[in-house]
């Protein structure tokens, strides 16, 4: 048998997710894990539809396809996005149809499962019979559990591909609907006061309705507003994943998108970005910018900056989309106002919605407002102490310095010596004392609110 590995990481043979695809490799010697390097060959491939055909051929003569990256910002790395755009753009879908499809993805598990959830969607889309993932955390390998597991993994991709099983969808087909936005007069136009606020976009104005959001928004406002878009920031490339940036946050890369994040984006205190729908998630550009920014470190680089986006395209039909900017947005300390789409309503509907964010958003700087973290902002917090201010505390220094030092709540076992004795004291006592046990069981209700005691009065 013989499947394509279509391997997403920049870093070629010489990385984590590789090494699990050796691994299975030389487990089962009797078929052929044919690995092709989507990083190295987007380029040529946008280029040279040749290039492109290369790797379609592999695909076309395999039994499966495992598409294998390592997690990037939530999702695939930029340049494996471009890889899926270009799927669509050369109309050459049918070379998967039909095709056996597995996800492995390596990470440190930080919201792997939303790239999972994409890469299954990609797979449905593309009409392939989908048989699941397998996300280590990035050295489960190491682990004789880990790698069992991972023979386990490819022994059942190989038997699913040999049976021809059929899997069910999870992801209904996207339905676009037909609309065209055209933007009315503004009502009464926001002062944005002392609050500077940056329009970011990708936009290259084959979007009407994208630009039309852009242009009403940036009109409900009474002064200029700065419009910043990333097609005129020269930006080199992706990221590498070659972490040279662990001492000093420095990236490699010596174009304009430090200096674009320095000066512009990290003196904002309103950030909007808007950008279309292109697959599942916005276009690849934004992955490129958004993985680019792995230099700025495990830190909250955005604290107290409101945030919105504007999207053109099926946003509520992609979830996914937005609990990944929920999380990213959170984990950075900015507020996620929320979300505009062109998706519901007339175009009157939409101007309102547009000029009510550019207020709401005005109101909430003017406040300092940062609403509290959702579930998974916290859980992605505490993943990141476990990792970064934990086990990576070395390499990544910068992140220490700039960062995790200075954050005492993230200690643990914490440092609040009191509560430790207490908890100490109160568990020996309920070991100990039946009595004890008994009245905690009969005042647990009023004991819950102890730490609240005298806060209505304050
Ligand atoms: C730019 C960048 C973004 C990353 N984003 C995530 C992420 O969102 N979630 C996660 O769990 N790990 C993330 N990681 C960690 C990698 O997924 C992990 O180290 C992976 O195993 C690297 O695999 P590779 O050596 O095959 O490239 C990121 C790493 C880099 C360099």
């Amino acid at each position: 048998m013989k499947i394509a590995v279509l391997n997403g990481s920049p870093k070629g043979m010489t990385s984590v997710t590789m090494q699990y695809v050796q691994y299975m490799q030389k487990q089962f010697p009797e078929h052929e894990l044919a690995i092709v390097g989507i990083h190295g060959k987007t380029k040529k491939m946008e280029k040279d539809i040749g290039a492109l055909q290369e790797v379609l051929d592999l695909i076309r003569s395999s039994d499966g396809v495992l598409w294998a990256f390592p997690v990037y910002y939530m999702l695939v790395p930029g340049y494996y996005k471009r890889f899926i755009e270009l799927i669509w753009e050369t109309g050459l879908e049918e070379v998967f149809r039909n095709k056996h499809a597995a996800v492995l993805a390596t990470s440190i598990k930080y919201f792997d499962h939303a790239a999972l959830y994409y890469m299954q969607a990609i797979s449905e889309d593309l009409g392939m019979k989908y048989h699941g993932s397998f996300s280590p955390e990035m050295y489960l390998l190491a682990e004789e559990e880990g790698r069992a597991k991972t023979r386990f993994f490819a022994e059942n991709f190989f038997d699913e591909i040999e049976k021809d099983t059929t899997t069910a969808r999870s992801y209904p087909t996207v339905k676009r609907r037909d609309f065209a936005y055209c933007p009315g007069s503004i009502r009464n136009r926001i002062d944005p006061g002392d609050k500077k606020v940056l329009i970011l976009t990708d936009s290259d104005g084959r979007e009407p309705n994208l630009d039309g959001m852009i242009e009403r928004f940036r009109a409900s406002f009474s002064g200029e507003i700065e419009l910043l878009n990333i097609n005129d920031v020269r930006t080199d490339g992706p990221c590498l994943g070659c972490i040279q940036c662990w001492y000093d946050h420095k990236c490699i890369y010596d174009d304009d998108f430090v200096d674009a994040m320095q000066k512009k984006v990290l003196t904002a205190d309103i950030l909007v970005f808007t950008g279309a729908i292109k697959d599942r998630f916005l276009s690849s550009k934004w992955k490129i910018w958004l993985d680019r920014s792995f230099c700025n470190g495990h830190t909250a680089w955005l604290p107290g900056k409101q945030i919105a986006l504007l999207v053109a395209g099926p946003l509520s039909q992609n979830s996914n989309i937005m609990e990944i900017f929920q999380v990213f947005f959170e984990l950075l300390d900015a507020n996620l106002v929320g979300f505009v789409s062109d998706e519901y309503g007339d175009s009157e509907a939409l101007d309102r919605l547009l000029e009510d964010m550019a207020g709401r958003l005005v109101k909430f700087a003017d406040n300092g407002y940062v609403q509290p973290r959702t579930d998974l902002g916290e859980a992605s917090r505490l993943t990141f102490r476990e990792v970064f201010w934990g086990r990576f505390r070395f390499p990544f220094i910068a992140d220490y310095h700039a960062y995790f030092k200075k954050l005492g709540d993230r200690e643990f076992p914490h440092k609040d010596y009191r509560t430790r004795l207490k908890n100490w004291f109160l568990m020996l006592l309920s070991y100990c004392s039946p009595a004890f046990r008994r009245k905690m069981t009969r005042s647990m209700k009023q004991n819950l609110l102890l730490p609240l005691k005298g806060v209505i009065d304050k």
